[in-house]
């Protein structure tokens, strides 16, 4: 099967694949990939569920866009979306803190991934891996620079049971010594907590937390500091990782980084007429001081980061469309007061 397509205007059209497209990036990325005229070939284990529709629904979707039956733990499966392709994002995962699931998933399921990606013929693979690969590191100071360089302790992930970044921390190794023996060419993008607002009609890991948060049905917010991005810079990071004549290695994709006390205070700003979480659960200690972080990467690749105020904003009413949050409306606040 041939690498390229042309298209009506002649110019030539890339085949390229996304393991997880019905997903929260997965989707955001698949778009943008149509969007600059890629062909795509989405996986998702179950293409038919209504929970992947909303793909078919994209811009250019209906003539650059198919669905595959693929599993990262059915090589064959893989074989069948990858073959003709020129690229591959690998963005699937498990996004669980659940061990058992995890590992083999993400650690085995990467490494088929990326030796069918080789025997088919894909020159270039797109990692998604996590800034809990990079930042879980206790002996890290807060006057040292969260970049590439930076790699979280995986004893100490185990010892804490962050089983979620140990998986990461993994699959993301492991992706890098395939692609190394294999030949392949590798760019990784390594995203903080992703919000913003979903393609897909089910509310993800990352937006849930927002969304406790916004109706306090998480009573307390750790003393503690994370790094924030839009799911848009995300895809765009994807995408420009992958066009870029040679990008290589990992991209920290990160936009801003807070004290969990200043996020919920922009999300008190921006909707005050909800309960948001007030209490800290450690009040005793000295707050958390957010530390230093490099987007240098990315920006060079020319990526502008989204305001986190306007992510968290579109994250909100997009939660409330979609029926995830109740619509308090700001009268009903004044009214209780
Ligand atoms: N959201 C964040 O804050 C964040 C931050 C950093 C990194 N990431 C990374 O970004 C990627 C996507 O995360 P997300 O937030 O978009 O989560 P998500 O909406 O839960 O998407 C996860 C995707 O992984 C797929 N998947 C899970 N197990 C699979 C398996 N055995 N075989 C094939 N596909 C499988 C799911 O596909 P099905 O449709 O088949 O279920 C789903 O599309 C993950 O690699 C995650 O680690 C996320």
């Amino acid at each position: 099967m041939a690498l390229f397509s042309k298209a009506n205007d002649g110019k030539l059209e890339q085949l390229v694949c996304v393991t997880g497209a019905g997903g929260f990036i997965g989707s955001w990325v698949v778009r943008e990939l149509l969007l600059r005229g890629y062909r795509v070939r989405g996986t998702a284990r179950d293409p038919g569920d209504s929970r992947n529709a909303h793909l078919h629904e994209l811009e250019g979707a209906k003539e650059k866009l198919s669905l595959l039956r693929a599993d990262l733990m059915d090589p064959e499966s893989l074989r069948a979306a990858f073959r003709g392709c020129h690229g591959v994002f690998h963005v699937a995962s498990p996004v669980s803190n659940d061990p058992q699931d995890l590992m083999p998933v993400a650690v085995d399921g990467t490494r088929n991934v990326m030796s069918v990606a080789a025997a088919e013929g894909v020159r270039r693979v797109v990692f998604t891996s996590s800034y809990g690969a990079a930042h879980m590191d206790p002996n890290r100071s807060p006057d040292d620079i969260l970049d590439e360089a930076c790699w979280s302790d995986y004893d100490f992930c185990a010892r804490t049971g962050n089983w979620y970044c140990c998986a990461k921390m993994m699959a993301e190794m492991t992706a890098k010594e395939e692609a190394t023996r294999l030949g392949l060419e590798l760019a990784v993008v390594v995203p903080c907590v992703t919000t913003g607002p979903m393609l897909q009609k089910d509310i993800n890991a990352s937006n849930n937390q927002i969304g406790r948060y916004l109706m306090g049905t998480k009573r307390a917010y750790p003393n503690a500091v994370a790094s924030y991005v839009d799911v848009r810079d995300v895809a765009r990071a994807h995408v420009l990782a992958y066009e870029t004549p040679g990008a290589a290695g990992r991209y920290l994709c990160a936009g801003v980084v807070l004290h969990r006390a200043q996020l919920l205070g922009m999300l008190k700003d921006l909707f005050p007429q909800y309960p948001v979480t007030a209490k800290c659960e450690d009040d005793c200690n000295p707050r958390a001081r957010p530390y230093k972080f490099s987007n240098q990467r990315l920006k060079d690749l020319g990526l502008e980061f989204t305001p986190l105020e306007k992510s968290l904003y579109e994250t909100v009413i997009c939660m409330q469309k979609k029926g995830h949050l109740p619509v308090i409306a700001k009268q009903q606040l004044r009214a209780n007061l």
